[in-house]
């Protein structure tokens, strides 16, 4: 009797994993996959996954612990860290960019530390509309200090030099190969000379098991992020664009860092 009930909560489980993971799936990879096979293929956006791009979903998905468990609970260390940076320094009449939006309350703590710093402004730049009107939802109490812009982290047409800050917040994993450098470029052109920027993203993990299962998610969910570990290193593109020096942190025995990357 108790041999089948357990049996029942594991399947219970598994069909629940199975589920989530089929769920993510299609609504990423999967839609990437389709979208490939049709000539949308070609657009600016044919690497949003829908999931970033439907109000509905991005409002069904945007839930706290499902984004903290994404990130193996390490989101809220990773967001501390950049406001931490931020709140090193000296923003005042300065302005911020935070080079495209992501779910969770990333987005309220850096604009919060941004404008504690004395930051005058901060700009959200994101390519899909619906993602900074879902955005603005959650920050009401800054209204007046944010302007919100309909932008390509990789060819931006906001001013050159504009902030002293960038925070691009797991944006690179998500971008082919010749993008994630055009969007590290496109980031120093935004920043004033000795601004920062903060990127938090994937990295190689240390134990080896987690670098299996690591190597596995992205095989499947999201095959761009696995050159984040060799080909696609933001330091190392960074330090072969020239101009930067930086700093990284790593987390979650080495699967998660945060640059901080210093535009000279
Ligand atoms: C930063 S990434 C994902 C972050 C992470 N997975 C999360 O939400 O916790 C998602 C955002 O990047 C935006 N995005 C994707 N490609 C972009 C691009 N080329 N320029 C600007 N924003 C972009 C999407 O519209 C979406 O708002």
């Amino acid at each position: 009797m108790t041999g089948s009930w357990m049996m029942n909560v594991v399947v219970g489980l598994f069909s629940l994993l199975a589920l989530t993971g089929l769920f993510f799936f299609v609504l990423t990879r999967g839609a990437l996959l389709v979208r490939g096979l049709s000539s949308a293929q070609n657009s600016a956006k044919s690497h949003v996954y829908p999931l970033y791009s439907n109000m509905r979903l991005i409002k069904l998905v945007d839930f706290q612990p499902v984004i903290a468990a994404i990130l193996l609970f390490q989101y809220s260390t990773l967001v501390s860290k950049i406001v931490a940076g931020l709140g090193e320094r000296n923003l005042k009449n300065k302005k911020v960019l935070v080079t495209s939006c992501a779910f969770g309350n990333v987005i309220p703590r850096v604009v919060e530390a941004a404008v504690q710093a004395g930051a005058e402004q901060v700009v959200i730049a994101d390519i899909i509309g619906n993602e900074l009107e879902h955005a603005r939802g959650k920050l009401g109490q800054f209204e007046g200090r944010i302007t919100y812009v309909e932008d390509n982290a990789t060819a931006m047409t906001c001013q050159p030099g504009l902030a002293d800050a960038n925070i691009m917040f797991f944006l690179l994993h998500e971008l082919p190969h010749p993008l994630k450098i055009k969007a590290l470029s496109e980031a120093g052109r935004m920043l004033a000379p000795g601004g920062k920027l903060y990127l938090a993203e994937f990295h190689r993990p240390e134990l080896p098991v987690l670098r299996l299962l690591s190597w596995a998610y992205f095989k499947v969910f999201e095959p761009f992020g696995l050159a984040l570990w060799d080909s696609h290193d933001p330091v190392n593109c960074l330090t072969e664009m020239g101009g930067w020096t930086c700093e990284r942190s790593t987390y979650f025995f080495g699967n998660f860092q945060v640059i901080t990357a210093t535009k000279h």
